[in-house]
Formats: C-alpha cells, structure tokens, sequence
C-alpha cells in the first residue's frame, strides 16, 4: 500500500540526518538478510519461546534472561492457580449471561468482548502474582550505559500499573481474520515520532548489533498513537500479555509471535529504505543483491506477532489482555484518566466508546481490587 507523500519527505530527512546514510545502511541491510536466512531456518528446531515458572524468576540464570530478551517473549507457568484461572473464566462467562446486551464479536455469537471492569478483569490485574511479574518484566529494561545509574525522572520500574484491556473466550472451529501479523504500541510512529525514532537510532547508524530493543530512554516520551486510533495504546507497555484461562496448543487459536526482536526491529526499521527486485516470498528473498535502496515508500505487513486464523481444538481458547506497564510520568497520566473511567463504569480512553459497563450486573468495585500494590497500580493508592 502506497502511503501519503509526507512520508517520502519523512524518509528523506531520516536518511539526511545519519551521515553516509546510504552506505551504511545497505551494509546492515545485507547482513540482517544474512542472518535472516539462517534465523529462520533454525529457530523451529530450537524450541523457540522460553518457558520458566513464576516461583523461578528471582532464580534465572544469566543465560535463560538474555535468551528471553532475544526472543522477546516468555511463557510464565503457574502465575496463578489453574483453579483461580478456571474460575475467572466461569465467572466471565457469568457474567456475560446474566447481560446479554454485552457488546461483542461476532455479534452473532459472541468470544470477544468490549468489557474492562469485570471482577475478573480488576482481580486478575490486581492478583500480587500478576504484579510481581510485571515488575519481573519491566525490569528486563534498563537506561543506556550513556546514563548510568542516574534515575530517570518520575520513572520507578519497580511500581506497576495497570493497563485496562479485554478478554476472549474464543471457540473452535470459528476462523478470525482480527489480528493478522502486526506490531503494537505504534506502527508508523516508530519513524514518525522524533522522540520513538530514537530508541532505533542505532539501526539508522548501520550499526544494528548495538541496537538494544530494551532501552528505556527513547520509550519514555514515545508518542506511539499520534492519529488517536480507537485500541492504539497510548501508554509504555513493556510486554502485552495474555493470561490463559484454558488449555491451548498450536493451531487452537492462540498466539503466534516471530522470537527474535532485536532482528525484526532491524528489518522492520530498514525495511522502508529497500525495494524487493524479486517477488518478497520467493527464495532468493534474502540475498542483498535482490534489494535496491528504496525510491518509493511501500509498506508491508511487518511479522512480528499475530492471532492465528484457525481454532482447531475442541475446548476454548481464553484469554485476559494483560500487558506490563510501568510507572513513568506518561503512563501515569493514562492511569489517572483510566481511574476516573473505572469509578464511573466508563470504557477506558484508549478503546472504542460505547455503552457503560456500569449499568451492567457484576461490575467489579473498588472493594474488587485483590492487593495494595493493585490498587497502586490502577492509580487508587500512592
Ligand atoms: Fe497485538
């Protein structure tokens, strides 16, 4: 798809303020398609996404946390007892029952649903577990070695925040074309914004190995929802998260994620600056010679993560949006107007409006919320 000519002067002034902009960058872009060709063929025999459970993570190795932040993603097993999960997803279910009116997808049957304030979703976020883990993940961050120690300002990654977001109870045999394979958090604004861009400064340098997707600076003041599209999240999430209310396995509607982001971020962030001279699922795909630096602005579907199509399973397939957010200056300003949203039974600010959720049975109160680092985290305590 053929975006805006702004965009062509966008990439103009990216490419005439890196000095040898050019030079560089096509050196990177061959071997990012290097290592592309080689990732690919082997990350399917490696047993991809790092599984630990949630009593282990004071106890990591080394090793197991830098393979985590490679990939990108981790399962954490037993962050609450499989009966509490089980539970919460009876309770939705409930709940959905006793208000039929619940608005959802498809409307016809329903799986996915624009609730917020549910008691699961408020307990859930609020379970210490939960919490612990997202201060776990937060942490992974850290400031540039440029900075330090020095504490950034209003920033603690040792406080979480909550992040109202949705839940699916998903069911078999129902194809979903909702989620083909997309970044969050921002799209266009990662070269758009000056304050995003910078967090892929080392990829316009051409010096893509130094890139550390896990540097907070350049995130901190992202704008990552310059056009206020409904469901782009304005705040930092340092992971989105799902937790699991049933029992899933590959093809039965779960998640697909691609498990290297330092080397997605490479191509992704250069990709803009090269055209393909050869069809883009063909073999020789990756060697350099097959690409020229760009002269029109194309856009692809960038594969990082996506929900898969198919539902192939007997049971469900639920599961609760739980991202890890931090506490920083801008995300704190989002819990504040989401806090005002949940004393109402208003949607949150970040997703489509529609009807309150409190005129519906069940809404989770104050009195909801399952510790005091929850109800710091929803902006109800200091
Ligand atoms: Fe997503």
């Amino acid at each position: 798809m053929a975006l805006p000519a702004r965009f062509a002067d966008l990439k103009t002034s990216i490419a005439t303020s890196y000095p040898n902009f050019e030079k560089n960058v096509t050196k990177a872009w061959s071997e990012i398609l290097a290592e592309l060709a080689t990732v690919t063929k082997t990350i399917k025999e490696e047993g991809y996404i790092p599984q630990v459970n949630f009593a282990d993570l004071s106890n990591l190795s080394k090793e197991d946390i830098e393979r985590i932040k490679r990939r990108g993603s981790v399962v954490i097993k037993d962050i609450v007892p499989d009966e509490q999960a089980k539970q919460w997803k009876e309770d939705l279910k409930a709940f959905i029952k006793a208000n039929p009116s619940v608005e959802g997808v498809p409307a016809d049957d329903k799986q996915f649903f624009q609730l917020y304030w549910t008691k699961p979703q408020v307990q859930a976020r609020s379970h210490p577990n939960l919490l612990a883990a997202t201060v776990w993940l937060n942490k992974l961050y850290h400031t540039k070695p440029s900075t330090g120690s020095a504490k950034l300002e209003g920033v603690d990654m040792g406080i979480a925040l909550t992040y109202a977001d949705r839940f699916r109870i998903r069911k078999p045999g129902i194809t979903w074309n909702l989620h083909p394979p997309h970044i969050d958090g921002g799209t266009i604004e990662r070269w758009e914004d000056s304050h995003f861009r910078r967090c892929f400064d080392d990829l316009f340098t051409g010096d893509w190995k130094a890139h550390d997707p896990f540097e907070l600076e350049g995130r901190l003041d992202a704008r990552s929802s310059l056009y206020g599209r409904p469901n782009q999240s304005s705040v930092f999430r340092t992971f989105q998260g799902w937790l699991a209310m049933s029992e899933t396995a590959p093809t039965q509607g779960t998640l697909r994620v691609f498990p290297d982001v330092l080397l997605s971020n490479a191509y992704i962030i250069l990709r803009p600056f090269f055209s393909p001279s050869v069809p883009v699922d063909s073999e020789e795909i990756y060697d350099a010679k097959n690409w020229k630096f760009g002269d029109a602005v194309f856009w692809h579907c960038d594969v990082v993560h996506s929900v898969e199509r198919e539902h192939t399973g007997d049971g469900d397939s639920a599961v609760m949006y739980i991202p890890a957010v931090p506490l920083t200056p801008q995300n704190q300003a989002y819990v504040e107007r989401q806090k005002a949203c949940f004393l109402e039974g208003q949607r949150p600010p970040d997703f489509p409006k529609g009807p309150a959720e409190s005129g519906f049975l069940g809404v989770a109160s104050v009195e909801d919320v399952l510790s005091k680092a929850g109800l710091r985290a929803m902006g109800l305590a200091h």
